[in-house]
C-alpha cells in the first residue's frame, strides 16, 4: 500500500512517530523512514538527557535522531523544554532561590533551542503543566516561579529560534473537561499578551474505546483562539493478551482520532508514541496493559495501521 507519510502529505498534515535513538537501524529504522514524515525523540531531549551534569551537554543521542529525520526527510518535533519530570538530579536536588531557578531554566531553554535552531520544526516548550482539576501543577516551576514561567519559557525560545513553532503539551486534554478548560484559558490568556505560542498538543494516550466523542470540537475551540492544534502522543492501550475484538475496537479508535485531526483545518499531524508494541512505553507503565500502536511486537502492521491509512485517504 501506500505509505502513510505520502497519504498525509496529500492531505496537508504530518504523520509522526516518537523514536528512541535505539531504533534508528534495522527494521524498526526502515519502517519508520517509510512511514512517518516526522519524529519526535521519545527521551533524548529531556533535560535530564541533555544536561546530565551541571554545564556539561550530552546532545549525542538527539543529534542522532535529528540526523535520522533529515536524512529521511523528516520534520522533528521536539519534546520538550520544561516538564516536571526527568530532570537532572542536580536540579531536582539542589536548592536554589527563585531567581536561581528562574535563571536555568532561561539557560537551559536558550542553550538547548539554539543547539536544534533552524533543524527544528516544533518545540514543546511547556508540558504537562496542569493537574486534573485544571488547576497548575505543583512542580518546582510553579511553586518556585509562579505561573509567569511558562510566558517566560515561550518568550526565550521564540528569541532563540524564531521560526519555530512553540507548543503546550498535555495528556487528558482532548475532551472538553475541567482540564483542558485550564489549558484553554491559559492558551486565551497568553495570546491575549502576546506571548509567542503557536499552539497546542493534545498528547491522546486513550484507554480502548475511550475517545473522547468531543475530541474535534474542542481541537477547533482551541484553533479558535489562533493557534495550531496537533495530537502528539497517540496510542490506544488495552488489557492484554489482544485479540481479534479489541484490535478492532483500536482500528475503530484510530480512526476516529485521524478524522477528528483532518476536521480541524488547524490540525497540523498526527503524531503516535512510538509505532510498535515492542518498544512502547505503556507495557512498563500500566502492567497488564498494551498493544497500544499500530504495529505488534514483531514490526507487523495491525488493523490500527490499516485504520490510519484508510483515513488518511489511502485504498
Ligand atoms: O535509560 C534508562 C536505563 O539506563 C535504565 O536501565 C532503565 C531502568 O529503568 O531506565 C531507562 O530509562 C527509562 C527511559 O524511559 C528510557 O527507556 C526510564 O526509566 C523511564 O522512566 C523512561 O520512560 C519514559 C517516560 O516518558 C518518563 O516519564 C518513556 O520512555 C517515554 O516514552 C515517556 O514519554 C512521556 C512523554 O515524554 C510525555 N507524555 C507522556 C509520555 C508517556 O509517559
Amino acid at each position: 500500500g501506500t505509505p502513510l507519510r505520502t497519504l498525509a502529505e496529500a492531505k496537508g498534515v504530518y504523520i509522526g512517530t516518537a523514536l528512541q535513538a535505539n531504533e534508528l537501524s534495522g527494521t524498526s529504522g526502515s519502517i519508520a523512514g517509510a512511514q512517518f514524515d516526522s519524529v519526535t525523540p521519545g527521551n533524548e531531549m529531556k533535560w535530564a538527557s541533555v544536561e546530565p551534569t551541571r554545564g556539561t551537554y550530552n546532545w549525542g543521542p538527539a543529534d542522532q535522531i535529528v540526523s535520522f529525520a533529515q536524512q529521511n526527510d523528516m520534520r522533528v518535533r521536539a519534546h520538550n523544554l520544561v516538564w516536571h519530570s526527568q530532570l537532572p538530579n542536580w536540579l531536582t536536588s539542589g536548592s536554589f532561590t527563585n531567581t536561581q531557578l528562574h535563571d536555568l531554566m532561561i539557560k537551559h531553554v536558550t542553550d538547548e533551542v539554539t543547539h536544534f535552531k533552524g533543524k527544528v520544526a516544533h518545540w514543546d516548550v511547556v508540558n504537562e503543566p496542569f493537574n486534573e482539576d485544571g488547576t497548575y501543577r505543583a512542580d518546582l516551576w510553579y511553586n518556585q516561579l509562579g505561573v509567569s514561567y511558562i510566558a517566560d519559557a515561550f518568550t526565550a525560545a521564540h528569541a532563540a529560534d524564531p521560526n519555530a513553532k512553540l507548543y503546550v503539551n498535555d495528556y487528558n486534554v482532548e475532551g472538553q473537561n475541567a482540564k483542558s478548560n485550564g489549558l484553554y484559558n491559559l492558551v486565551k490568556s497568553l495570546k491575549q499578551q502576546g506571548v509567542p505560542i503557536d499552539g497546542v498538543g493534545f498528547q491522546a494516550h486513550f484507554i480502548l474505546g475511550q475517545v473522547p466523542s468531543d475530541f474535534k470540537a474542542n481541537m477547533q475551540r482551541f484553533a479558535d483562539l489562533g493557534v495550531d492544534v496537533a495530537v502528539t502522543e497517540l496510542d490506544v492501550r488495552m488489557q492484554t493478551p489482544s485479540d481479534a475484538g479489541k484490535l478492532q475496537q483500536q482500528a475503530n479508535d484510530y480512526t476516529a482520532v485521524v478524522n477528528d485531526c483532518l476536521g480541524v483545518s488547524r490540525c497540523v499531524g498526527v503524531t503516535v508514541w512510538g509505532f510498535n508494541d515492542a518498544t512502547s512505553w505503556v507495557p512498563s507503565t500500566f502492567p497488564g496493559q498494551g498493544a497500544a500502536t499500530p504495529y505488534d511486537e514483531n514490526l507487523n502492521p495491525k488493523p490500527a495501521y490499516t485504520a490510519i491509512q484508510t483515513a488518511l485517504g489511502g485504498t
